[in-house]
């Protein structure tokens, strides 16, 4: 069973490329998320999650959900975090939330996929993330055949950097830089609530005729990506950065 939680849309090709590898079931966890449900999983095949990397760690808001959840069957966990370019221990972490939700880890892999935090960070142009999934390819269909031949993914050992980036740094991000406080709707918006459907914790309110944002946010830059007419900004950070967009409407 691939299930996976996805932003922008990196994660979601991903786990549908690894579960057209090894022909099994795809679950949305943004459709648990946006119905606010607990989920519970039968799975015969291991349970592999596809994930964005979130201040090089699986995001907060999955870790949580992962917890609620019950699976029974097989037990087996993967993880794959598609990542701008690092992610650091999440390992430890993954494997930490294994334990905690009776799941047996069989390990983390990235998948360096475009960055999309344009509130934060340069995003690549459309070129390079076309250029940046296709060098992706090769890497996804190896971790498909080690999940197929019932492999553990190889652990790479961790570097200081790693443990501070994925340790303290991870802890002082959430409550320093992930909040809606910062996004702003410009004249251009044509009121199409694009931005409200997109986003995976129905965190934005549609008042008369333009998004409002309701305080519970993850920053998974959905709605500020989507936007046909670029009509949203996050402060001054996101002006002029290419939005990555590729998710694909779910109804898995
Ligand atoms: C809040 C946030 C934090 C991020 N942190 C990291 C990070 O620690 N390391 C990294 O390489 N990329 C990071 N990124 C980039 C994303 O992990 C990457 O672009 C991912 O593929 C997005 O997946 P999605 O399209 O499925 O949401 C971050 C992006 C966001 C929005
Ligand atoms: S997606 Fe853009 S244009 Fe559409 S409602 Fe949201 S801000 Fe306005
Ligand atoms: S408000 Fe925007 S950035 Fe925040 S969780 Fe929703 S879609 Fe993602």
């Amino acid at each position: 069973m691939v299930f996976y939680f996805s932003g922008t849309g990196n994660s979601q090709l991903v786990a549908k490329e690894i579960g057209a590898y090894i022909n099994d079931e795809i679950v949305s966890i943004n459709h648990f998320l946006k119905n606010e449900k607990r989920g519970i999983f039968k799975s015969v095949s291991p349970l592999i999650f596809v994930l964005p990397t979130y201040a090089w760690r699986i995001p907060k808001v999955v870790d949580k959900w992962i917890r609620k959840a019950e699976f029974t069957g097989n037990k087996e966990a993967y993880f794959i975090l598609t990542c701008g370019g690092e992610v650091g221990n999440a390992n430890v972490y993954a494997k930490k939330l294994c334990k905690k939700a009776g799941l047996t880890f069989r390990g983390l892999a990235p998948i360096i996929m475009p960055e999309n935090y344009l509130a934060l960070f340069p995003t690549p142009d459309e070129s390079q993330c076309q250029i940046i999934i296709e060098e992706s390819k090769p890497h996804i269909k190896l971790l498909a055949e080690q999940i197929q031949r019932g492999e553990a993914f190889p652990r790479k050992k961790a570097s200081i950097k790693d443990k501070l980036l994925s340790g303290p740094v991870n802890l002082i991000f959430y409550p320093l830089f992930v909040n809606d406080k910062g996004f702003v709707v410009k004249d251009d918006c044509i009121s199409c609530n694009k931005c409200a459907e997109s986003c995976p914790l129905n965190n934005i309110k549609m008042d008369a005729g333009k998004p409002t944002w309701k305080g519970d946010c993850t920053h998974c830059m959905a709605c500020i990506a989507c936007c046909p007419k670029e009509a949203m900004e996050y402060k001054a950070g996101s002006k002029g950065r290419h939005r990555h967009y590729i998710m694909e409407k779910d109804d898995f």
